[in-house]
């Protein structure tokens, strides 16, 4: 069974009967990597922030493992199933990286009888030590932040993994090294992720490429 599946989901915003989305259908697996590209203003913030259950669409079905996401439960759906890293998701500043990704795993009720090791082990997958843990967000690179953005997603071990535009401002390095994370949750883990780009690196990583134009998904590759 699919993971994440649209069904005609059409959607406008408030006073703008111009629809961003216009009857779009598409189906995610696990295991892939999906990379949905499109200019600027086309929508693709819009079609994640559906996904993640953060708006509703007017009308159209979003389904989530078989499951009418309108029916869903949407705190559980976003705080235990889901991982969504838009750019600069609202880190803690002032905390530090550790303490950023604990927070997270007492929000979604981890049982984890260790929070702060289970914390420098989520960021240890993603490439930060315990030294970097321990710093502030504020005293982070943009790339590092971001890492720190990913451990906090997977806190609670999602199915699926939404993120927007999780390299704009990183060098390639960074990007590769990000890329290579994905790759490791889609492919060894078997989870879904869901890229939003604008790089061609990033959208060589993944399986499938989806371009929006004109409110419409299109199937690039
Ligand atoms: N809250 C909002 N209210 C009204 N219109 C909005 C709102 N958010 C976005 N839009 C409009 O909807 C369209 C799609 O925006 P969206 O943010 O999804 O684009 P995007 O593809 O993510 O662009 P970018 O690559 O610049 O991030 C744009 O025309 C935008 O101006
Ligand atoms: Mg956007």
């Amino acid at each position: 069974m699919s993971v994440l599946t649209l069904r005609e989901v059409s959607f406008s915003y408030k006073g703008n009967p111009k629809r961003v989305l216009n009857e779009i259908s598409a189906k995610f697996e696990k295991g892939n990597i999906y990379a949905i590209v499109g200019a600027s203003g086309s929508g693709k913030t819009t079609l994640l922030s559906l996904m993640a259950g953060l708006t509703t669409c007017q009308s159209g079905e979003i389904g989530y493992k078989g499951l009418d996401l309108k029916q869903i439960d949407k705190d559980i759906y976003r705080s235990k199933e889901i991982g969504v890293i838009f750019q600069a998701y609202n880190l803690l500043l002032s905390d530090t990286a550790v303490e950023n990704v604990m927070l997270s795993l007492h929000l979604s009720g981890s049982t984890e009888p260790d929070k702060k090791q289970k914390a420098y082990e989520l960021l240890r997958k993603v490439g930060i030590n315990q030294a970097t843990a321990d710093r502030k967000i504020l005293k982070l690179s943009g790339g590092e932040q971001q890492r720190v953005a990913i451990a906090r997603s997977l806190s609670y071990d999602p199915n699926l993994i939404i993120a927007d535009e999780p390299t704009g401002n990183l060098d390639g390095k960074n990007e590769s090294g990000i890329m290579e994370i994905f790759q490791t949750l889609a492919h060894k883990e078997g989870r879904c992720v869901i890229v939003v780009t604008h790089s061609k690196a990033v959208s060589a990583y993944a399986e499938k490429e989806l371009e929006i134009a004109d409110g419409r998904l299109s199937v690039v590759r």
